[in-house]
C-alpha cells in the first residue's frame, strides 16, 4: 500500500498526550497543509487561532463545559440517554474537553454573509465555510499523522464561538465563525488499529 493510503487508514483520534512540545515550525507546517485543502470558488475561508498555553487551554475547556451544561439546562430534563450521558461527562471536574493536548487550533470561517443576502445565498455561504474548513482540518490531521503527531476534532469546543469574552481574548474579528476545534500532540501510546468501517456504503453504482 502506498504511504498516503497507509496514512489515511491508520489515522485515529488521539485523546491521551505526552507533555512534549510540538515545535512552532511544525505547527506552522500543519496549518500550511490545511491551507492546501480545496475550497469553494477557491475562497480559502479558513483562519487559525493557535493556542499552546496550557493554562489557556484548560480555561477554555472549563468554559466550553459550562456553556454545554447551560445549553443542556435550557433543553430541560431530557429523557434522551445521549443528552444525559453528555451532561454526566461535562459535570466531571477532571474532564478536559481538549484532553491535555499540547496544541489547540481553532479554525474559523471568514463569513461574507450580509443582511442583503437571500436565504439560499446565506445557506450556500454557510456550506462553503463549513466544508472548506472541514477539508482543511482533515488535511491537518493527516499531515500530523505523517509526523507521528496525534490529533482529534473536538466538537465539544464549539460553544466557545458564542462567548464574546473568549472571542475578544483570542482576538477573533466579528464575522468569523468557529468551524473546527482541533487538538494536536504526541500520543502517549501507539495509535491503535482503526475499527472496521462499514463496507456497505455505496448506495448505487451506475456503470
Ligand atoms: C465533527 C466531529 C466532532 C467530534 N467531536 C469530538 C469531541 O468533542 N470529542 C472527542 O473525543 N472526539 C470527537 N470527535 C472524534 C470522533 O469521535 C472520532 O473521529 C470517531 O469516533 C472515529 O474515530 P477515529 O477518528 O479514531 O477514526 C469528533 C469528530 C468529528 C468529525
Amino acid at each position: 500500500m502506498n504511504e498516503v493510503f497507509e496514512n489515511i487508514y491508520s489515522r485515529r483520534s488521539v485523546r491521551n498526550y505526552k507533555p512534549i512540545d510540538v515545535p512552532d515550525d511544525t505547527v506552522r507546517e500543519l496549518i500550511k497543509a490545511g491551507t492546501y485543502a480545496p475550497s469553494a470558488v477557491n475562497r480559502q475561508p479558513w483562519r487559525f487561532v493557535v493556542i499552546k498555553n496550557k493554562e489557556t487551554i484548560t480555561r477554555l475547556s472549563e468554559r466550553a463545559k459550562k456553556l454545554w451544561l447551560d445549553g443542556l439546562d435550557k433543553v430541560g430534563e431530557s429523557s434522551d440517554p445521549q443528552v444525559q450521558r453528555l451532561a454526566n461527562v461535562m459535570q466531571r471536574p477532571e474532564f478536559n474537553v481538549f484532553y491535555g493536548a499540547q496544541v489547540l487550533i481553532l479554525i474559523f470561517g471568514a463569513s461574507r454573509a450580509s443582511s442583503h443576502q437571500g436565504a439560499s445565498e446565506a445557506e450556500f455561504e454557510n456550506i462553503m465555510l463549513i466544508d472548506g474548513c472541514a477539508a482543511a482540518a482533515e488535511n491537518m490531521m493527516l499531515a500530523a499523522r505523517s509526523l507521528g503527531i496525534g490529533s482529534c476534532w473536538i466538537g465539544f469546543g464549539m460553544p466557545l464561538d458564542s462567548d464574546q469574552e473568549i472571542r475578544q481574548e483570542l482576538k477573533v474579528p466579528d464575522g468569523y465563525r468557529l468551524m473546527v476545534p482541533l487538538i494536536f500532540g504526541y500520543p502517549v501510546k501507539d495509535i491503535e488499529k482503526a475499527p472496521p468501517r462499514e463496507e456497505d456504503v455505496i448506495l448505487n453504482w451506475i456503470a
